[in-house]
């Protein structure tokens, strides 16, 4: 990708891994800076030192928004299982200077988030991941384990965009609405148990509702 900006060669990863990996890349565009604030929101604190996940991150584009948050004991994992994204991430650890500064304290764990084994609870959670993509059973799966690995307080911040179960179930066959209607009734358990706001970013491509929830 010589010649390409990062961000254009950015896009451009994005858009071949959308069509190589759709369910699990679940989006064409890299999410845009205003959804990727409000993603970042909750992750700084009180002055302790905290530890930060960030699941599914792409090219990084909230985590640029985490690590701009990021006080100077922080910690941030990230758990991203495609291999190009991977390498990406590791890039610009090495090459981008606010990303050096951190990256002493920047770890990139290269698997599935299901698979992760916690060496302590975060604090703060941010997912990117495309959970109405996914059989019902990964997103139980996927909630059973922010659950397990998160402190007490700690918050999750995850988007989905506006409309897109109603708008996949319109076309969907039954099996696929089946699915569509198991992934809204997990996802509403779980605001409905931990949520404590939620924000429409429209200023997206597709618009995004952002997900705020904070464990007991
Ligand atoms: C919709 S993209 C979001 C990327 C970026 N955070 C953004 O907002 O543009 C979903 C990301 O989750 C990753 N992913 C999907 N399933 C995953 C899993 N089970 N564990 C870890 N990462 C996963 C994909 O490879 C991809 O990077």
């Amino acid at each position: 990708m010589a010649g390409m900006s990062g961000k254009a060669s950015d896009y451009k990863l994005f858009w071949r891994e959308f069509r190589q990996t759709f369910e699990t890349t679940g989006a064409v565009l890299p999410s845009g800076r205003a959804l990727c604030c409000e993603l970042a929101r909750h992750v700084s604190g009180n002055g302790r030192p905290r530890r930060i996940l960030e699941v599914g991150p792409g090219t990084g584009v909230a985590t640029e928004q985490i690590i701009a948050r990021m006080g100077p004991q922080d910690t941030l994992e990230l758990v991203e299982l495609n291999d190009r994204f991977v390498a990406t991430l590791q890039q610009r650890l090495e090459t981008e200077p606010a990303w050096r500064q951190a990256a002493q304290r920047v770890r990139i764990h290269h698997l599935p988030v299901q698979q992760l084994a916690a060496d302590a609870p975060y604090d703060a959670i941010v997912s990117g991941l495309p959970l109405n993509n996914f059989p019902a059973t990964l997103v139980a799966e996927i909630f059973a384990k922010l659950r397990e690995v998160a402190a007490a307080g700690a918050t999750l911040s995850f988007f989905e965009y506006v409309g897109v179960r109603k708008l996949k179930s319109l076309v969907a066959r039954r099996d696929e609405r089946r699915r569509l209607g198991l992934v809204e009734s997990l996802i509403g358990d779980a605001r409905k148990q931990w949520g404590f706001g939620r924000r429409c970013v429209m200023a997206n491509v597709p618009p995004a509702w952002v997900h705020h929830l904070r464990y007991d």
